[in-house]
């Protein structure tokens, strides 16, 4: 009855599309016929040139330079635009004459919903994409063909975790999550109507965490714990509610993709299935002298690398104390779109981009 009323509903949006019914097959992995452009918000999971040089290991495995992205090679923007068939959204910080191309991604290395470690928060992300949209630089008709990514949160938690602060962890949820759908609500009141966001980093299995135990399992540690799972139930109560509220003619579509529950998938069961299978939790690239801090890219005076690197690092879910490796991305990106569980609010994500409805 379900899938019966799935069903008709897609039919419903094809025939009202101007397009035939060959236009939402799938395509070399790409969703035909998906988005207009993609723009992006976020932190270093998302930023891939607004944040400054990062050297080398960085870039090694594509495109085999610095590259600005924190990763060895493209980062989930990159994978997400291949899946909606557009180039990789023009860094914000990288537009000449208001020309971009593909959207534009605003994520910034660092950033949060609260100022954090300093970097430029979500809040004033959006303020950018608002004065493009004021400026008209950004038209309706566009952005309401458009998609938006929002990945951020970590910075928020690892900040609090590391340096304190007079609210308690219940506080800071509230604040960082309402902050979140806040922001979600001005992309969405400025002309976005699909709008993805990522539930929390997988913080206790990540390299920065469980160096200390040699990588050799997740943390059991109850405040981190705590943390991803009590932010994660509120982003979803509140993303359910926006769906709800933001309703009528130009209505939100708004998904979450669980990227809690991917990583851990692939660092445990899904391992051997990706070819992660000989090293889950240690990352590619360490400090030389394995004395468990985070080095990776860093030179000494003369220019000698202070780190070291794994020969492949397609084998590796992450790379250096917190991001993913390309491949993990590649393979993230692939359970949102076409295995189902990996999405909440919405179907899988390949379903959730074929039931847009062009306007
Ligand atoms: C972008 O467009 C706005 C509105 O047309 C204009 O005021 C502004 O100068 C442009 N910026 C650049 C860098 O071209
Ligand atoms: C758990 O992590 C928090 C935040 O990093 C830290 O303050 C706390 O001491 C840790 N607890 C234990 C038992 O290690
Ligand atoms: C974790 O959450 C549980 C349930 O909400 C609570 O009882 C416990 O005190 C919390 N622990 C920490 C360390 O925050």
């Amino acid at each position: 009855m379900f899938d019966a009323l799935c069903f008709l509903i897609i039919i419903f949006f094809m025939s009202n599309s101007s397009g035939s019914l060959y236009m939402n097959i799938v395509v070399d992995g790409a969703v035909a016929n998906s988005f207009e452009a993609f723009y992006a918000f976020g932190d270093s999971y998302v930023d891939t040139g607004n944040g400054g040089y990062m050297g080398p290991p960085y870039g090694m495995t594509w495109p085999g330079h610095a590259a600005g992205r924190p990763c060895d090679g493209r980062n989930q923007v990159d994978h997400f635009a291949m899946l909606f068939g557009l180039p990789s959204p023009t860094p914000f910080k990288q537009m000449k004459n208001n020309e971009s191309v593909g959207g534009i991604n605003f994520g910034r290395s660092g950033g949060g919903v609260t100022y954090a470690f300093g970097y430029t928060p979500l809040d004033t992300q959006v303020d950018e994409f608002e004065a493009l949209v004021q400026e008209g630089v950004l038209l309706q008709k566009h952005l309401s063909n458009s998609v938006a990514l929002v990945c951020l949160a970590v910075n928020d938690y690892s900040a609090y975790n590391s340096q304190g602060s007079p609210l308690g962890v219940p506080e800071l949820i509230t604040t960082v999550v309402d902050g979140i759908a806040l922001n979600i609500m001005r992309i969405h009141q400025l002309g976005i109507r699909n709008i993805i966001v990522a539930d929390l980093v997988l913080m206790a299995c990540m390299p920065y965490i469980t160096a200390s135990v040699g990588y050799a399992h997740c943390s059991h540690n109850q405040t981190l714990r705590n943390e991803t799972t009590q932010h994660n139930l509120l982003l979803e109560r509140r993303v359910n509610l926006l769906n709800q509220e933001l309703a009528g003619p130009s209505a939100a579509r708004i998904i979450i993709v669980d990227q809690t529950k991917a990583f851990w998938y692939l660092m445990h069961e899904g391992a051997s299935k990706y070819g992660f299978a000989d090293h889950p939790l240690s990352p590619c690239c360490t400090d030389k002298e394995d004395s468990r801090i985070q080095l990776c890219g860093n030179t000494d005076s003369e220019g000698r690398a202070l780190y070291k690197v794994c020969t492949e690092p397609s084998q590796r879910v992450i790379f250096d104390g917190i991001h993913p490796t390309d491949a993990a991305w590649k393979a993230a990106i692939h359970l949102y779109s076409s295995v189902s569980g990996y999405t909440r609010c919405g179907p899988k994500l390949n379903t959730w981009i074929s039931q847009r409805q062009r306007l």
